[in-house]
């Protein structure tokens, strides 16, 4: 069985001080939880912040971005050698706000996982329909484009999907279980069919996940966690989520 894993995206959110004030208040809450992987990706300025307070936790520090190239002349870019030195071990990569407002390409998004990958972090690759392509019955094609852009000639060492449907983000429009199973099943059997190792790897669902909808999403055998953005900036609803999600 995949172990439920759930990561805290908080975006745009939290200074140092506030990112300390979260950990410290957040740590307590789930010290004993073991059946759950639980990671946060704070902004950039709090990783190394996070790290000092994380260590020797059960909490993974991640990232919400990375370049793909190891140095150079890039001005305000940040390199996977940065972020393993700030200590993190994952890194979240092709957001849809990193490519609705920032114009990633799958193509970008696969260097990105490369250079991650030949740095020994791991990647949540994120995916997932607009409201327009759902309506237009364009789903699977386009988690088709995706997945196989964003993975071209790439094995599924260190990977998660986290399937997030666009419509369904900071919207409070949950996909229902049903539509998230769906989707995710379809992913599965694309793994499956194009790359070894599918069954082990694990697929969050992401958009608009709170702690009263988490254990119905769950119940669902195609969904192995979430990836949570803003019910993952209050500590006790964080909290209340890594609890929901570990399996019945
Ligand atoms: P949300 O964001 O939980 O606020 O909908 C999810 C995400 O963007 O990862």
């Amino acid at each position: 069985m995949r172990k439920p894993y759930i990561a805290a995206n908080w975006k745009m959110h939290k200074t140092i001080e506030e990112t300390e004030e979260f950990i410290n208040a957040f740590l307590p809450m789930v010290r004993d939880i073991t059946d759950v992987d639980i990671l946060v990706a704070p902004p950039f300025t709090s990783l190394a912040a996070a790290s000092r307070l994380l260590k020797s936790s059960n909490v993974i520090l991640g990232a919400q971005n990375v370049y793909y190239e190891e140095k150079g002349a890039y001005t305000g870019e940040v390199s996977p050698g940065m972020l393993l030195s700030a200590g993190c071990s994952c890194v979240i990569i092709g957001h849809s706000e990193r490519r609705q407002y920032f114009s990633e390409t799958d193509e970008i998004v696969n260097k990105k996982i490369k250079t991650a990958m030949n740095n020994n972090l791991e990647v949540i690759l994120c995916i997932g329909e607009s409201l327009d392509e759902r309506e237009e019955n364009r789903t699977f094609e386009i988690l088709d484009t995706q997945l196989a852009g964003s993975l071209r000639d790439l094995s599924l060492e260190g990977i998660t999907i986290a399937y997030e449907p666009v419509w369904a983000i900071g919207t409070g429009k949950t996909a229902t279980k049903e539509q998230a199973n769906e989707a995710h099943t379809y992913i599965r059997e694309w793994l499956r069919k194009n790359k070894d190792g599918a069954d082990s790897v694990r697929i969050q669902y992401g958009g608009s996940v709170k702690p009263d909808n988490i254990e119905s999403l769950m119940s669902e055998p195609e969904v192995d966690g979430a990836l949570v953005g803003g019910a993952s900036l209050k500590p006790d609803s964080f909290a209340g989520i890594v609890t929901g999600a570990i399996k019945k």
